[in-house]
């Protein structure tokens, strides 16, 4: 098999040859490029609880979107290196298995297709795709092993840390039809809003819809409904520990009633191995966990609430 750095040359290479065929922008695009920045600059001196490494990631995207085409924001370095996966052995095997599953026809063959909004380098293997949505829909049918149960059947999902929006997009493209609510930094939720919009895809602020965009705790659990599946992959695991407290009070609102977590051992000198094993451990009373080595490295964690614990008063936790 290739290695990593040829595969992400072979990339580079395509994305450079696909760049001249490159239209000028829709109105469409302009008219979201403008919303983007406009968000952007009002949030000039937002500041939330995040971890050094976050803020200076924030930071370069509001500059970025100042002097650069936001139709290339996944080749951003700030996005491109934490937010966009790319063609990796690992990447190819969960494709591989997506195109093996029983439903591979049916639903994922469609709905991993994606318009390639942010120009991310090419996924080699099938470029009507992206290793990032490979990725998700790989979390998806993990939880779907471990629960019986489709993350779609929710009646809310409430998503921790949700990137540039895409686990969002390929939930809407699966057939979600109940409430997605995303609780992030307030710069990365206005490039949510930005990439869900090029889909077609409504986004606002704390304001009653599909999809609500959280800037604080207290607006999730505004918007928050009951039969909600809290979701943070590789997200609450790069939150400060003080912040990560204040989200798990949500595995003890009555309204919650299942997990789907994954992260990587160690982030910042945090080790999250040890943290993760906490959050299990501290909720057990509630909640049954399910822990899976995705390597060495990274690990999905799947929650469930108890039988008959569904409408427990908060206040007795
Ligand atoms: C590595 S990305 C993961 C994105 C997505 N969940 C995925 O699996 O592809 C980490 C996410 O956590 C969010 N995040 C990091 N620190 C945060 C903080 N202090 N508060 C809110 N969101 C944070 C980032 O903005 C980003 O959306």
């Amino acid at each position: 098999m290739l290695n990593k750095s040829v595969l992400h040359k072979l990339e580079d290479v395509t994305a450079t040859l696909s760049d001249f065929f490159v239209r000028p922008p829709t109105q469409r695009e302009a008219d979201l490029a403008e919303q983007l920045r406009g968000d952007l600059r009002h949030l000039a001196d937002a500041s939330s609880n995040q971890l050094p490494f976050w803020k200076a990631t924030c930071e370069a995207l509001m500059a970025l979107a100042e002097s650069s085409d936001p139709r290339y924001f996944k080749r951003w370095q700030p996005i491109g290196s934490t937010m966009v996966a790319r063609t990796t052995p690992y990447a190819i095997r969960n494709y591989r298995q997506l195109r093996r599953s029983p439903d591979w026809k049916n639903v994922w063959a469609e709905a991993i297709a994606v318009p390639q909004h942010g120009r991310a380098p090419p996924f080699l293997v099938d470029p009507r795709t992206d290793a990032i949505t490979v990725q998700h829909a790989t979390n998806l049918r993990h939880y779907e092993s471990v629960t019986g149960r489709s993350l779609l059947s929710h009646d809310c999902v409430v998503e921790f840390g949700g990137g540039y929006g895409s686990m969002c997009r390929l939930m809407n493209r699966l057939g979600f039809t109940g409430r997605y609510v995303i609780f992030d930094q307030p710069p990365i939720l206005a490039l949510q809003r930005y990439y869900l919009g090029l889909h077609g895809l409504r986004a606002d602020y704390a304001t009653e819809g599909s999809i609500v965009l959280c800037r604080s705790l207290a607006e999730v659990a505004e918007f928050m409904q009951p039969g909600s599946a809290l979701m943070s992959t590789w997200a609450l695991s790069e939150m400060p520990l003080d912040l990560r407290a204040e989200i798990e009070m949500f595995l003890h609102d009555g309204r919650s009633v299942a997990a789907l977590l994954a992260y990587q051992k160690h982030f910042e000198g945090v080790d999250n191995a040890a943290y993760f094993q906490g959050l299990q451990e501290r909720s057990a009373r509630d909640w049954t966990w399910h822990q899976a080595q995705i390597d060495p490295v990274n690990a999905y964690v799947v929650g469930s609430r108890r039988e008959g614990m569904a409408s427990r008063p908060e206040a007795d936790n």
